[in-house]
């Protein structure tokens, strides 16, 4: 546990409060859902659905206090250097930052920096938007594929998605991340290779899936348009110009990023070139200023008042206080189809930890697992473990108010759908109800009393629900703002960094003995004793080369 007085509090509190159903809350207190739900400009949290009273969040916020919270969403803001393994600040929010105050990186202002690649952008996407930027024999853009893994990744394939209502007509991107042959198939087979853009984004531009798919893709170029002179096929976003000139990209062709910004949360730069290309410059300002909205928010709002810093500690809540080990992100709506992929790397790459800013090994409980799946398809896949199952699931449900494009009564019921999983994650339905229910029916008593306790629910199973007025640009913006600020805070709250990932190192150092391993003809069992493998890797090379080398004469 922490050391704080405030943290025992909590945990006397929760020994005082856990057995109690919320619905009893509601019935004793008809103005629960004004008391504990927090609206800005376009979201309404709604947290009235949680395991907690006035008495849990008054607790929470003074262990909030306790650890100085405050100071350290400041520090984060001013770019102390809280990647304290790296040395380096994290500074997603100077990406937004649309008052343009000056924000010091080892005494320089980056903003300058920063406007300046945002003015790169504006000229490349006009210039897309014009059909003035031309492919090698001629032809226009037409198809932006991305080329990039993670954070160069993850968050613009969710927000290209999310704002599809807002594309402009004749441009379509696409992601090529994973380096299965496969993934390059699928997309390469639905692109006009003479009109086609490829941004190769990649914070290190050392990658491996990244440079691999790269040069692939050059080489199919090249062999497409029979022709090596293909720079105005390719950019490079990353913070490594050296590498990229390497590969070919002119200079003016690459597109920088900085150390001090995170690649889980850099959909904010360049990164977000295949956003900003899709729904033009102006939408991508409105982006970035919904973000900066948060970012203000988050900035000034008392603790009780403020939307991350509450939906952290409601997490606290649970994962340190009830032992929940996940948390489920369900959004009814198509457009955040790949939110919750975003949040799984955002989240579990921020928050998987198990050391300390100091080094020790933390003895409680820090960041869960991230999943989910939109509504209403996961109440057909998994809603069922989170009414009858064994776990404590607390879920953020997330709707849109506003559908731009909706067949008659589609959003409603998609709506309603998701109001009534939260409610019935609430309300459960008893025992004597579900008796009731079955003798209504018609099924005698002894039936009845069977099956009425595989039909009993308890209920008293915790949800937020964010409300977005609708999805646009700007919107979206406040939304992933609101979930990285709740991310930096419980990080904050458990003393960890969130900005590092030394856990992916190790895997992406084991790889090249086993490459060459499965590479090489001989069995590497006997002729090669150097290479050491454990016996399941090394009998797993083996089946594969067994495998492998059997001719397809099927
Ligand atoms: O997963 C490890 C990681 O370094 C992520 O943090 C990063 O987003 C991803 O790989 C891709 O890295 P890069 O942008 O350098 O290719």
């Amino acid at each position: 546990m922490i050391d704080k007085n405030e943290w025992q509090a909590l945990k006397d509190h929760q020994q005082c409060i856990a057995a109690i159903h919320m619905q009893q809350w509601f019935d004793e207190n008809p103005d629960r859902f004004r008391h504990f739900s927090i609206q800005t400009e376009n979201i309404l949290f709604d947290y009235s659905k949680n395991r907690i009273t006035a008495e849990t969040i008054q607790l929470l916020c003074q262990l909030a206090r306790a650890l100085n919270l405050k100071e350290k969403i400041d520090s984060l803001f001013a770019g102390k250097l809280l990647n304290s393994t790296e040395k380096k600040p994290a500074l997603h929010t100077a990406l937004r930052n649309q008052k343009n105050h000056p924000v010091y990186v080892h005494g320089k202002d980056v903003m300058p920096d920063v406007n300046s690649v945002l003015e790169k952008m504006r000229t490349l996407v006009e210039k897309i938007h014009q059909q003035k930027w031309l492919g090698h024999t001629g032809k226009p853009i037409r198809d932006i594929i991305n080329i990039g893994i993670g954070g160069s990744y993850l968050g613009s394939r969710m927000a290209t998605h999310a704002l599809s209502d807002f594309a402009k007509s004749n441009l379509r991107c696409h992601f090529i991340s994973n380096i299965d042959s496969a993934h390059l198939h699928e997309v390469l087979n639905q692109i006009d290779p003479e009109r086609a853009l490829f941004i190769i984004s990649s914070k290190s531009f050392t990658t491996l899936e990244t440079m691999t798919n790269a040069k692939t893709i050059r080489l199919w170029l090249q062999q497409k348009l029979n022709s090596t002179q293909l720079s105005s096929h390719f950019l490079a976003v990353t913070a490594n110009a050296k590498k990229a000139e390497e590969f070919g990209i002119p200079q003016e062709q690459i597109f920088p990023m900085w150390e001090w910004v995170g690649g889980r949360y850099s959909v904010w730069s360049a990164v977000g070139l295949p956003l900003a290309i899709l729904i033009g410059m102006e939408n991508f300002s409105e982006f970035l200023a919904g973000a900066h909205a948060m970012d203000n928010h988050f900035l000034h709002a008392d603790f009780e008042n403020n939307m991350p810093v509450i939906m952290a500690l409601l997490g606290i809540w649970y994962i340190n206080f009830f032992d929940a080990k996940s948390h489920a992100i369900i959004p009814y709506t198509h457009h955040l189809n790949y939110f919750q992929e975003h949040l799984q790397q955002a989240d579990m790459e921020s928050n998987g930890k198990n050391i300390s800013h100091h080094g020790n090994e933390v003895n409680y409980a820090t960041g869960p697992i991230i999943w989910g799946e939109q509504g209403c398809n996961g109440q057909h896949a998994f809603h069922q473990l989170l009414h009858q199952g064994k776990h404590l699931v607390p879920v953020d449900f997330i709707l849109v108010a506003k559908s731009a494009k909706t067949f008659g009564p589609h959003h409603e019921i998609l709506v309603a759908s998701g109001l009534s999983q939260a409610q019935a994650l609430l309300q459960g339905k008893s025992y004597q109800s579900a008796f009731g229910e079955l003798i209504a029916e018609g099924f005698s008593t002894d039936d009845a009393a069977f099956l009425a306790s595989h039909k009993t629910i308890p209920g008293n199973r915790p949800s937020n629900t964010l409300f977005v007025n609708e999805m646009t640009p700007y919107n979206l913006g406040s939304l992933l703002a609101l979930y990285e600020h709740k991310i930096f805070v419980q990080g904050a709250i458990w003393n960890i960094n969130s900005f590092d990932q030394w856990g992916v190192e190790l895997g992406k150092q084991l790889l090249p003995k086993i490459l060459n391993n499965l590479k090489n003809s001989e069995n590497s069992s006997t002729e090669n004793p150097s290479i050491s493998q454990d016996g399941s890797t090394q009998g797993l090379i083996e089946h594969f080369k067994k495998i492998r080398d059997i001719s397809c004469e099927k």
